[in-house]
Parts: structure tokens; sequence; C-alpha cells
């Protein structure tokens, strides 16, 4: 083993940085000093492998070049010593250190340490191929933040760090909003409709909904803003750089009544939401008072936040300019750009690219270019967002000349399911970065909700610090070796058979987590995956093999990825029985029908008893996190409702229904199967009496009986893991494997 990572650990060759992305790197940066970082560096450490630490050295040395380290320990009995360029990029050296000498693994999932015994000798240096290393999208705080206290950030961060993640967003800005709001005059009532819930922020912010899931309550929004304070300052305190939201021109609909001469236009609907919570109003940039208000906010901003002087500004998420016009565009480019501009005349400007995907047919070469080159070189950053699937740089020259950021995004809503696209990033990043005329500077990862397929997102972060390509398949054996703390040539085996399926997905297809159990029920759904699913069938296999084989070492990662993976069979037999479900109804075949539908029904049962037994896939902790939030009980229930609305009907009436669902413990008993009960229900009934089903009628029903409920009860589900994982995968696994259905 150690000879393959001595090995591995030649030398990476590094692009040489050009002046103008060591500008930016030069320019976005926290102001914390060495020692500081030094400090936090250790800390992060520290809590990682507690008294350990002590023979840890670490030297933040700012005249080293960006997202550097060097790691050096020469005998038994001395001291490894880190020396890096901030304090991000010693954790990131710790780290390093820790998978390629130690077979350690640190993840969002969890860590494995046991393999940390006495420090093995090392004499290594690295320096990233990126300038900046970034996460998030705007979305990832709704799906995945919106109920987390400072703990749970603490231990993220500490993630961040050990990622070697430079860039990340300040999660919060409703505090600003108040501040500003009232200074405007605007009542409690009034902000209180405009503010959405503590699940919705995401989308009011970028003015697709209004109100929604809302009000919020001051002691939310001071409880909020102090965790903001905590986060940034140790982000910050790591050399972690963190943006802040500059205003985008979304305004709550009582600023019509403010300034009734204002040049503003209502955005468009979005998803059907009713009146009362859509479409706020949006301020023409070009407009006076967007500067006026863009500065106001910015201020407050930066006054309550500090500034790392990058901020974000996405006025064209999922809204259309006022004019189709180059000149137009360039004044409205120019008028955002100022508006920050003139609060920091250093401020950099952080774009995330959907707009070129979501409206890709509006956004024609003359005008990208024309908001793009409309503020300096180099003043501008963007964040290609899905650079996996829908690269934006091949279409726009590299954005015009401006620096951008190659991002994986990989996951819509947070949802369940196995996918990736490891050997095409693996071929496509340094592809991307060496193109002549190339103007990327960065690997970044921007997924809408984590806490699911750990594995790309681990790929994708190293990919960010050396964009050479790897071996993809030896890199997915020493990924499992590590996670588990077990070297097994099962488990070798079964990471293959799913780097050759489930993560290797190349084409054009949106994959959005709605797999047929997931979805409300009907007939038109049509199961597609890209993969053999006999492979699935057969890592589960080798994953099974080696649970008997290592049955006294088997940790907590390898107990979750087993469920995820009897998860990701059952997901595909259940899109093999229901079209016969389809087939039975439509053949008229009661008897057919009765068999094929009973067996989906004990399918979806078996998954909650399956997801039962692993912390990682139980609703009640979800809302039980949720709850905790509360100050007081209609708070709590408020709460709740949020979480149990985001993950199922999305909207008062199921407006993105399904769209963030999760395939948790408590979901199949408390949501899928009475879904799919009542739709079978119906189809038999329709058989037995000759009246054609009606999915209009049904989908009325069932929100009315099934889904409207579940928003608004408070059942509670369980909150702690219960029975045995791999005993109950190997049972699923015997039970389901050979069931074929025509
Ligand atoms: C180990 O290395 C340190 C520093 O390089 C040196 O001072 C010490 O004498 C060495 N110890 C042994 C036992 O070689
Ligand atoms: C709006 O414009 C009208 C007509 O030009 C003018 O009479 C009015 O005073 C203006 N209102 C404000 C608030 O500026
Ligand atoms: C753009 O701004 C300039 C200068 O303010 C102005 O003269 C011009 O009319 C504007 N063009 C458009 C299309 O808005
Ligand atoms: C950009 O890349 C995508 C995905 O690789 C490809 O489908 C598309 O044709 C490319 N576009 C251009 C203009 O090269
Ligand atoms: C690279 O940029 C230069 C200067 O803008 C241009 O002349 C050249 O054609 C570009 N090369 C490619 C391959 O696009
Ligand atoms: C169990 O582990 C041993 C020792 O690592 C190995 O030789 C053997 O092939 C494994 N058996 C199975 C069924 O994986
Ligand atoms: C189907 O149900 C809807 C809603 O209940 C109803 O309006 C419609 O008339 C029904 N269609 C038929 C053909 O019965
Ligand atoms: C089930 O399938 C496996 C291969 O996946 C095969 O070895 C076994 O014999 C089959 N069992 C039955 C009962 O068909």
């Amino acid at each position: 083993m150690k000879t393959l990572y001595i090995l591995l650990l030649v030398i990476f060759v590094t692009k040489g940085t050009n002046g103008e992305s060591d500008e930016i790197s030069k320019i976005i940066k926290p102001s914390t000093d060495e020692k500081t970082q030094q400090q936090a560096a250790l800390n992060v450490i520290r809590r990682l492998i507690h008294e350990k630490a002590d023979n840890v050295a670490i030297k933040v040395n700012f005249k080293l070049p960006v997202n550097y380290f060097k790691i050096r320990k020469t005998n038994n009995s001395e001291i490894l010593r880190i020396e890096a360029s901030s304090g991000v990029a010693a954790c990131k050296a710790f780290h390093y250190y820790l998978k390629h000498y130690c077979n350690a693994h640190v993840s969002w999932d969890g860590y494995q340490l046991s393999t940390l015994n006495e420090f093995p000798i090392v004499n290594v240096e690295m320096k990233a191929s990126s300038q900046i290393i970034y996460y998030q999208n705007v979305c990832t705080h709704s799906y995945s933040f919106s109920f987390w206290k400072w703990t749970d950030w603490q231990r993220h961060i500490d993630w961040i760090a050990l990622s070697g993640i430079t860039l990340t967003l300040a999660p919060f800005q409703e505090d600003v909003w108040l501040d500003v709001f009232k200074e405007y005059g605007m009542t409690n009532d009034e902000i209180g409709q405009h503010f959405a819930g503590v699940g919705f922020f995401a989308w009011q912010r970028m003015g697709n909904i209004r109100g929604w899931g809302g009000p919020l309550s001051e002691n939310f929004i001071k409880f909020a803003s102090d965790l903001q304070t905590q986060i940034i300052k140790a982000s910050n305190d790591l050399g972690i750089s963190v943006a802040l939201q500059a205003f985008d021109g979304h305004l709550p609909v009582h600023f019509r009544t403010i300034f009734p001469n204002a040049s503003f236009s209502i955005t468009t609907k979005w998803n059907n939401f009713p009146d009362q919570y859509c479409c706020p109003l949006f301020i023409e940039p070009i407009d006076p008072l967007f500067k006026e208000i863009g500065e106001k906010f910015l201020k407050t901003m930066i006054k309550k936040y500090g500034t790392n002087h990058i901020y974000f500004s996405d006025p064209y998420n999922e809204v259309l300019p006022a004019k189709a016009n180059a000149n137009y565009i360039r004044n409205v480019s120019q008028s955002i750009y100022s508006a920050m501009s003139a609060v920091d005349e250093s401020a950099i400007w952080l774009l995330q690219g959907w707009f070129l995907v979501n409206s890709g047919a509006y956004w024609v070469p003359s005008l990208t270019k024309a908001l793009l080159t409309a503020v300096p070189q180099g003043k501008i950053l963007v964040l290609d967002l899905q650079s996996e699937q829908h690269p934006q740089y091949n279409r726009t020259n590299f954005f015009y000349g401006q620096p951008f950021i190659w991002c994986m995004l990989h996951n819509f809503g947070g949802t369940s399911g196995m996918h990736g696209s490891i050997r095409l990033m693996n071929e496509e990043i340094p592809q991307a970065a060496k193109q002549v005329n190339s103007t990327m500077i960065g690997v970044g990862i921007t997924p809408e909700g984590i806490n699911q397929n750990y594995v790309v997102y681990e790929f994708t972060l190293e990919k960010a610090w050396e964009f050479k390509e790897i071996n993809h398949k030896h890199w997915i054996k020493r990924y499992a070796n590590n996670r588990y703390g077990f070297e097994s040539n099962n488990i070798q085996h079964g990471w293959l058979h799913l780097l050759k399926s489930v993560y290797a997905f190349e084409s054009f297809e949106n994959i959005r987590g709605k797999y047929v159990y997931c979805r409300r029920p009907s007939l038109r759904l049509n199961p597609w995956k890209w993969y053999d699913g006999k492979y699935v069938r057969k890592a589960l296999k080798k994953f099974l093999n080696a649970a008997t084989n290592e049955s006294n070492s088997l940790n907590n990662l390898f107990e979750r990825d087993l469920v995820d993976l009897t998860r990701q069979l059952l997901q595909i037999k259940a899109e093999e029985i229901y079209p016969s479900i389809v087939k039975s109804f439509k053949q008229k075949n009661l008897k057919q029908l009765t068999t094929s539908s009973n067996m989906f029904l004990d399918l979806l049962n078996d998954l909650d008893y399956l997801l039962e037994t692993h912390n990682d896939f139980l609703l009640g902790k979800f809302l039980k996190s949720a709850k905790e939030m509360a100050f007081d009980d209609a708070e709590r229930k408020q709460f709740e409702f949020n979480a149990r609305n985001q993950i199922t009907l999305w909207g008062p009436n199921g407006q993105i229904v399904d769209y963030a669902t999760k395939q948790w413990n408590g979901m199949f008993k408390g949501y899928f199967i009475p879904r799919w009960q009542l739709f079978i229900e119906q189809l038999k009934n329709s058989l037995q009496t000759n009246v054609p089903f009606n999915q209009s009628k049904f989908q009325q029903d069932v929100f009315n009986q099934v889904e409207l409920p579940f928003n608004e009860e408070s059942t509670e589900y369980p909150t702690e893991a219960k029975g045995n994982p791999v005993e109950k995968a190997h049972e699923l696994f015997l039970k389901w494997r050979n069931i074929t259905i025509n």
C-alpha cells in the first residue's frame, strides 16, 4: 500500500498563474493575520484528533505562494510540521497527510480515524492548481443548512477547511434587509408579508416568491445574525473568504407605495405561486434608486460583518432583463457593479452563470458579452455553475475574458439517489484549464443540497487542488479503503461496479432525484436510468461479502453506504415493478394489478425499515432539528411546517411538488405509501366499477387526504436508528435481488 502512495506523490506539475488571477486572490481575502490563522488551523486539527494534535506544529506564512503547503517529519520522535500559505491550506495539508499517509478519511458523513496511529515520516509539498476553491450554491443553505445550529456549522467549517475550500457564501441577510426596510418606513406587517420562512430564504432572496412559510420572528433574525457573525469569524480566522450578498434588484411589493415613480417591473410568476406569495418587485438596475438601495444595503452588511471584498448578485437568475439590447445590458451591468464599488472600491462581483443555462436561448453572445465586459477585467468572477453537464465556458469564449470557476452542481433539491460523472470530470477539468485563452482560475462545488453521494464531492475537491487527470479506478479503491478503514478486494470491486454504473453518468438528461416512488403517483411516469442495474446488485453483493468477512471492523460509514446501496437496489426494483402496475391496469387484469401493487407496496414498506437502521436517513431527525430551532410553540409548528413542506409539496398547493424529495425513513410510511395506496385503490376501483380512472380527481384526493395532512400534522418519527443495518441489508438483498416481473 505505502509504496503505491509514495508513487502517487511524485510532485505535481502545477499550472503557472497569470498576473490577473493572482490579483484576484490578493483582493479576495480576509484580513486575519498569520498567528490567528495558525491557531485556528490547529484548533480544527485538535477537534479532529484531540490530544494527538500535540505532535503537530503549524506555521502560516503569507509570503508563500497562494494555496501552498509543505509537510515534513524526519524521524519517529519528531513533530509533524506543516508550513502553509494560510490556515485553510494548513488544514488541507493535514487532511492530505491523513488521506495519503495514514489511510484516514474525513467527510460530511463522518470520519474514519481508526487507522491513525503514529505519524509516519513525510516530506511533501503542494501548490494548488486553483487560485480559488469554491463551495455553495445560493440554494444550499435552504436545502441543507436551514435548521443548523452553531455546533453543526462548526463541524462543517472544519470540513470546509480540511477540504481546502477558500471561498464560500454568507448564509444570512434578513437582518440587514430588516434594517433597510425599516429605514424606508415599512411596518412590521408589510415586512412580514415579504420575508419567506426559514425553509425558503433562497427563493425569496432571488425574487421567485415572497412570504411563503413566513413571517420571521425578530428572535430568529437576531439568532441568524449572531450565527452569521460566528460563521464568518470562524471562516475568516482560517483564511477562508466569505462572499456577502449585494443588492440584485428584488424588493417588497410595498416599495411601489414608497416610490410610486421608480421604474419597477413585476417579476414573472414562478411555478404558479398564487399572488399572495409571488411576484415581488424588481427595480431596474439603471434607475437611480437601485444605486441608493444597493449602497445602503451593502454598507449595512459590511458594517455588521466586515468584508473580504467579494459580493454575490444574481439579478437574472430566473428573471429576464427588460430589454434585449446590448447597450441597455451594458448599462445594467455597470449599475450593479457601481453599487458595489461605490461602497468598496476593491469590490469583486461574484456571478452565478446559471442564467446562461436556464435562459440560454435569450442570452445570445452579444448580450452575454455586454453583461460580462461592462465591468473592468478581473472585477467579475463567474461561477460556471454546472460545468460537468452544461458548461458555458465553451460557448462564451471563456466568459469573454473574465475569470471563472469550473463548478460541479451535481444535486438539485438535496434529493437522494446515487449518481455522478467521475470519469468525465477527471478528463474535463484539466482540459478546461489548459485550453488556449482559458480564464479558469479554480474549481468549485455548487450543489443545491448536500448529504448524498459524498464520493463525487471528495473527488471534485481533490481535483480542485490538482487538476491533472488521474487513474480514477485507483482513486476509488483508495477512497474505499480509507473510508471504511480496512482494505478489502470485495469492497474495491464493489466500488468499481459503481464507478462504471451510477457514477458514470455522461449525458444530457437532467437528473432531479424524482424516482418513481418519490413522485405523485400517475400512470404516466417514465422510469429511466443510464446504467445497467446489475452492477448495483453486484456491488451490493460485494459489500455484503465484505460485511461477513470484516464483521468486527465495520464502521458507521460502511453501514451508511451499505444502507444507501441497498436503497439504490430497491429503487431500481421499484422502477421495474411499476410498469407492470400500469400494464395490468390497462389490460384490466385485476388479479395481476393486485399482485404487482402488493409487491410494490411491500417494497416501499421494506425501505422504511431499511432506512431506519441508519441515522443519516431519518425524517425524524430532520423534523427534530427544525423544531429545536424555534423560540416558542407557535414557531415550532411553523418551522416543522416549513421543513415538511419543503420536502413534499414545496408551496401551498404543490407548486414544485417533490422537487426536494427525500428517501428517508418516515417518508415512506408517512407519505409515499399512503399516496400509492390511494392510487392503487382508485385503479382497482376503476376496474371493479368500470368507471375510468380520473387522474385529476386522484390528484385532488391525494392532495387533500395525504399530502396536505402530512404537511400540517406533527406525528413524530424515529430520531435514533434502530435495528442492524447489515442484517437488514442482507435480508432485503436476498428477498429482492431476483425479483423480475413482466
Ligand atoms: C529527529 O529529528 C530532529 C529534528 O530533525 C532531531 O533534532 C532529532 O535529533 C532527531 N532524533 C533522532 C532520534 O534521530
Ligand atoms: C411622481 O411623478 C408625478 C408626475 O410626474 C409627480 O407629480 C409626483 O410628485 C412624483 N412623486 C414622487 C413621490 O416623486
Ligand atoms: C446607457 O447609458 C447611457 C449613459 O447613461 C445613456 O446615454 C444610454 O441611453 C443608455 N442606453 C440604454 C439602451 O439604456
Ligand atoms: C460545450 O461542451 C458541451 C459539453 O461537453 C458540448 O455539448 C457543446 O457542444 C460544447 N459547445 C461548444 C460551443 O463547444
Ligand atoms: C486567444 O485570444 C487571442 C487574443 O484575444 C486571439 O487572437 C486568439 O484567436 C485566441 N485563440 C483562440 C484559440 O481562441
Ligand atoms: C476474507 O478476507 C480474507 C483476508 O483478507 C481474504 O483472503 C478472503 O478472500 C476474504 N473472503 C471473502 C469472502 O471476501
Ligand atoms: C375528473 O375529475 C375532475 C376533478 O374532480 C372533474 O372536474 C372532471 O370532470 C373529472 N373528469 C371526468 C371525465 O370525470
Ligand atoms: C438469484 O440470483 C443469483 C444471481 O444474482 C443466483 O445466483 C441465484 O441462484 C438466484 N436465486 C434464485 C432463487 O433464483
